[in-house]
């Protein structure tokens, strides 16, 4: 292995990190948003941009089933119009659609703008929607790059709008769990964490299907996936990265196979490959991608073998906090199980929390829990899924943003500077590998 050289060495950077550790006490650390702003006497007006799985069911047919008491979908645009047409009416939605994002705002001025399309586009539409007079809902991750995050914070500046990251995992029941019990101090004050994320080889195994799995679409899955992480890291930390040092291998995916082929669909190899997955038996995908390929080509069951796949399938990454906490993280995607393992290291004690998400043997709970105080007892409880999309968080999170928010007082809102430094991690990573060197995320960024 090479050895991976830094420009700064240990005394240059425990003095920097203490410089913002200082310079971040006055920093607004991870405070909370406020709510969208809300047109008296008359429902919100919400357009989406991407109309694919996200956009159409999560952001689409739930919105308008579940809020059109308070929201008005007034207008849809994608660039393929055969998938659009068919989301239209999954969605139950009555608007007109475009392909041309500036004439949907210009002819139906939406109040906010909901963005669902493939991730690298999402900060294009994000500021063209500030530009013009909008709010912006967008899906994680906020961008792909540091120079598109840039432009996002300057652009939200400049014109005083407002920019919603919907992080819907801060509103799981057991991350919520796990904030709690951290802002008890129950453990003490945290110094360090292990954090391990498992995706299995069904559900890794999709983002290798699909335009995930080229880092000029999605970032990678430090970007693309582990942004989730990396928020969920800096909230229960309430605490802001520094530097970043990773690793990352392809070494299932991709070229690794002796076979490959274009798709499952027609594949020669169907019978004896491990990862044929068979589309045309969910009539759903059917419509939404395979009857649209004459739109834009994009195939939704690409093979996991194609040798034009550029992200990485097992990552590690160590994170340094402006408060000294240490985070080592790592990211497998073809793992027999999925769902993640974390521990929290403090002074008074540790906890660990196991979480399944699927597995091949029975598990009745969503997590198993477990708190140590050090010189003394363990004690042990479990937690249930909310049920619902994402384990329940789906919905509570739409209902804080679309309905009366209340009172916040895990501050679970999250906005550009969260969205930012999130993808920051997983940008600092990228270019720690491509630069065998440890990465700090004041130079990708001037928050
Ligand atoms: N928070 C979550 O749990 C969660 C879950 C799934 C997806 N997502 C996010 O939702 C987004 C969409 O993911 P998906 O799974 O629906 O993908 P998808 O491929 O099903 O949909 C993407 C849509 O964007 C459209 N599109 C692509 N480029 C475009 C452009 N330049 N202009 C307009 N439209 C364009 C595509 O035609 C497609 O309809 C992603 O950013 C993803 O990260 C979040």
């Amino acid at each position: 292995m090479t050895q991976k050289k830094s420009k700064l060495n240990r005394r240059d950077f425990i003095s920097s990190s203490a410089k913002m550790a200082l310079a971040a006490v006055s920093l607004p650390l991870l405070k909370s948003s406020p709510a969208l702003a809300k047109p008296a006497g008359r429902k919100l007006k919400v357009a989406l941009v991407g109309t694919g799985i996200r956009g159409s069911g999560t952001w689409g047919k739930a919105l308008i089933k579940n809020y059109s008491d308070v929201l008005e979908m007034v207008g849809l645009c994608d660039i393929n119009p055969v998938r659009m047409e068919y989301a239209k009416g999954y969605m139950g939605a009555e608007c007109p659609t475009y392909t041309d994002f500036e004439k949907m705002i210009e002819e139906t001025s939406p109040d906010t703008v909901v963005v669902t399309t493939t991730d690298c586009f999402h900060a294009k539409y994000i500021c063209q929607a500030m530009k013009m007079g909008c709010d912006v809902i967008t899906e994680k991750p906020m961008a792909t790059d540091e120079k598109m995050a840039q432009e996002i914070l300057d652009t939200e500046r400049k014109t005083g709008k407002k920019l919603i990251v919907t992080f819907n995992y801060r509103f799981s029941p057991e991350t919520v769990k796990i904030k709690e019990i951290l802002m008890s101090r129950e453990i003490g004050e945290i110094t360090s964490v292990d954090f391990n994320y498992y995706l299995d080889v069904y559900h890794g195994a999709s983002y290798f299907r699909r335009w995930h799995g080229l880092k000029q679409y999605s970032g990678s899955l430090f970007v693309h996936k582990a942004t989730h992480h990396f928020d969920l890291m800096n909230w229960w930390l309430s605490a802001e990265p520094v530097e970043v040092y990773a690793h990352g291998e392809l070494r299932k995916y991709g070229h690794n196979n002796a076979f490959r082929s274009v798709r499952c669909k027609d594949c020669p190899h169907k019978e004896k490959c491990e990862f044929f997955w068979d589309i045309t038996t969910n009539e759903h995908l059917m419509n939404l991608y395979v009857k649209a390929e004459s739109a834009d080509g994009y195939i939704r069951d690409s093979c996991v073998f194609r040798k034009k796949i550029n992200i990485w399938d097992t990552m590690t990454a160590q994170v340094q906090y402006h408060n000294r906490v240490m985070m080592s993280y790592s990211l497998n995607a073809f793992m027999p199980y999925e769902g993640y393992c974390v521990g929290f290291n403090g002074t008074k004690g540790r906890l660990d929390a196991r979480i399944y998400h699927s597995q091949p043997w029975k598990v009745t709970n969503l997590a198993d829990f477990r708190i140590t105080h050090s010189f003394k007892t363990s004690k042990t409880f479990n937690l249930t899924s909310g049920g619902g999309g994402h384990w329940g968080a789906d919905r509570i999170m739409q209902d804080r943003i679309f309905r009366e928010p209340g009172p916040d007082p895990l501050g679970q809102a999250a906005d550009s500077r969260h969205g930012a430094l999130s993808i920051l991690i997983g940008i600092a990573a990228r270019r720690s590998i491509e630069q065998e060197r440890p990465f700090k995320i004041e130079e990708l960024v001037k928050m």
